[in-house]
């Protein structure tokens, strides 16, 4: 993965930037209820990366939305009393509304029960059977609605659902399928060749050991509810809610109705999905993508769970606290930043009050809240709040050196960090640079520097490089922290909005203008007390 802004202060000039397209989606979500702490930490991690490839100068395209079929979906209608159609149209709003207050960038935002999907999706399914890969039989077996999947007898515990809790239902009807098992040794050789297309390597060699035990066609139609996607030549049957739901990722990318976006958008980089649904996105989702010859997505990332309490998860634990309650309390940064620090992502981790006030206090308020108000009051009280100019490189020393230093190696591991989604760690060596700038205040005593009067350059160079360390910063870290980025940006006399910058015009040391007002404020981040 090319690093287009590393260019340091021995920069060349503007990379030449191609057509560089990035295409990235989050599952979309049942509307059977509203959204919790879960369903926002694949969100989040999405936005992250999408927001920091935007600064890479890539074309991005950022897709969420709403998985609207199916009896899951119908039966929470039900119970409400209302028809599914009802209540879907109700529930999106409450959806739209908490990734709004995540700030959420996404550039598309697909519904199933739209037209643009749904037109598409009969269109895919009429040519899976027009090429004889689908066909009729007769299926009997168990069907989780909570998963809204078939499982098998050695996949239950105690003959319940090990995710929702209760025995599956028994089914037994004619259904269409597809014939999955054709597909095995092309998808074991995928996986063989492609060691990223199922990430992280753990999960790839699940999947893997899986598959090579051998796979069954796949019921892909169902005749005992209505609410759903027709199949095409036999509208007695709606297609199973999985495969309508698969195929969002290619139908906001304008399969079967924008030929000219598809092949733009179309494969996807990265699906970013939770360990519970890799297999839909590892097996058969390449499958059905292989018996119509279309290019395979690049990556499927799977994340672990997400727990409350150190407990395992349960439902109403998690959905107990909504993802407002915490906006409320550390906002939308201080939920983002948590989230994607504490937990290392690929692995199932905890959400605890006491760790994320933890969190927020040390690094937020501590390191980098305190770095910012600490450098733009002594500017203000030393400077009247004026950057100087830039430091000439004979002006430059050794300490100066190690922190330019430490910003290159910081940027660098999280640029590759980040190409891995190894979203904690990328957090972790941006800190490296927060913390090496607040040493170095230390170490330069600015305060000292004001004394006297010999050292008054002195003191203007120290000062422009902190300022220029905290563009820098707010650069690298609007992708995860965008409020406070643009906060910071704005204080340091900048015009426009950061997230639109690039690491190639912006990522070097030196560009902060001479002569640009500063102002110091309020705390980027208000220290949260311990209750
Ligand atoms: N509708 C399907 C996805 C179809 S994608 C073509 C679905 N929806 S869901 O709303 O049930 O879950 C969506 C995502 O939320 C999944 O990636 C799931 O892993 C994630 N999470 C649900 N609970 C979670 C946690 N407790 N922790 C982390 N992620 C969790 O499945």
């Amino acid at each position: 993965m090319p690093v287009l802004g590393l260019l340091g202060e021995r920069g060349h000039g503007k990379a030449s930037m191609p057509y560089d397209k990035f295409y990235l989606t989050t599952p979309i979500y049942y509307l059977n209820d509203v959204p919790h702490l879960g369903h926002a930490y694949t969100t989040v991690a999405a936005d992250f990366v999408a927001r920091w490839r935007r600064l890479e100068g890539r074309q991005v395209h950022f897709l969420t939305g709403t998985d609207e079929h199916g009896q899951k979906v119908a039966r929470s209608a039900e119970a409400k009393g209302l028809s599914p159609r009802e209540w879907t149209d109700q529930l999106v709003p409450r959806w739209t509304e908490v990734w709004d207050a995540l700030d959420l960038s996404n550039d598309d935002f697909i519904r199933t029960t739209e037209t643009r999907h749904e037109e598409p999706v009969k269109k895919f399914v009429q040519a899976l059977y027009d090429r004889d890969q689908i066909y009729l039989g007769s299926y009997e077996g168990l069907y989780c609605v909570g998963c809204e999947a078939f499982k098998t007898p050695d996949e239950l515990v105690d003959g319940k659902c090990p995710l929702h809790g209760f025995a599956p239902e028994v089914v037994k009807e004619d259904n269409y399928f597809f014939r999955l098992a054709g597909f095995a040794d092309r998808l074991i050789e995928l996986y063989e060749n492609n060691p990223r297309f199922v990430m992280p390597e753990s999960r790839r060699n699940e999947v893997l050991g899986k598959v090579r035990q051998g796979l069954d066609d796949l019921s892909i139609s169902r005749v005992s509810f209505d609410w759903g996607v027709p199949v095409p030549w036999d509208e007695k049957h709606v297609i199973y809610v999985w495969i309508d739901a698969l195929l969002n990722y290619a139908t906001a990318a304008g399969y079967g109705s924008d030929d000219e976006m598809f092949e733009r958008l179309w494969p996807a980089d990265i699906h970013f999905v939770g360990k519970d649904i890799l297999w839909f996105h590892a097996v058969i989702w390449p499958a059905m993508l292989m018996a119509l010859d279309l290019p395979l997505p690049k990556t499927v990332f799977a994340h672990g769970y997400l727990q409350v309490g150190g407990e395992k998860m349960s439902k109403s634990k998690l959905t107990g606290i909504s993802p407002h309650d915490l906006i409320e309390s550390f906002g939308s940064d201080g939920y983002r930043y948590f989230f994607m620090r504490e937990l290392s992502f690929g692995q199932d981790g905890n959400f605890s009050w006491e760790a994320m006030a933890a969190r927020y206090n040390s690094d937020l308020a501590n390191d980098l809240g305190n770095l910012a108000s600490r450098v733009l009051s002594m500017i203000h009280r030393y400077l009247d709040g004026v950057i100087p100019s830039p430091p000439s490189d004979s002006e430059i020393d050794e300490a100066d050196l190690r922190l330019r230093d430490t910003h290159r190696a910081a940027f660098k591991e999280m640029a590759d960090a980040l190409a891995d989604v190894e979203i904690g760690e990328a957090l972790k060596s941006a800190w490296a640079f927060v913390r090496k700038a607040n040493a170095y205040v230390e170490e330069v005593t600015p305060w000292a520097l004001a004394k006297d009067d010999a050292q008054r350059r002195r003191l203007e160079v120290v000062l422009y490089q902190l300022a220029d360390a905290l563009r820098l910063m707010a650069l690298m870290l609007s992708p995860i922290i965008p409020h406070a980025a643009q906060d910071l940006w704005e204080r340091l006399g900048l015009a426009g909005a950061v997230r639109q910058r690039t690491f190639a015009d912006d990522g070097r040391w030196g560009m902060l203008p001479e002569s640009s007002r500063t102002e110091v404020g309020t705390p980027l981040f208000p220290r949260i007390e311990a209750d």
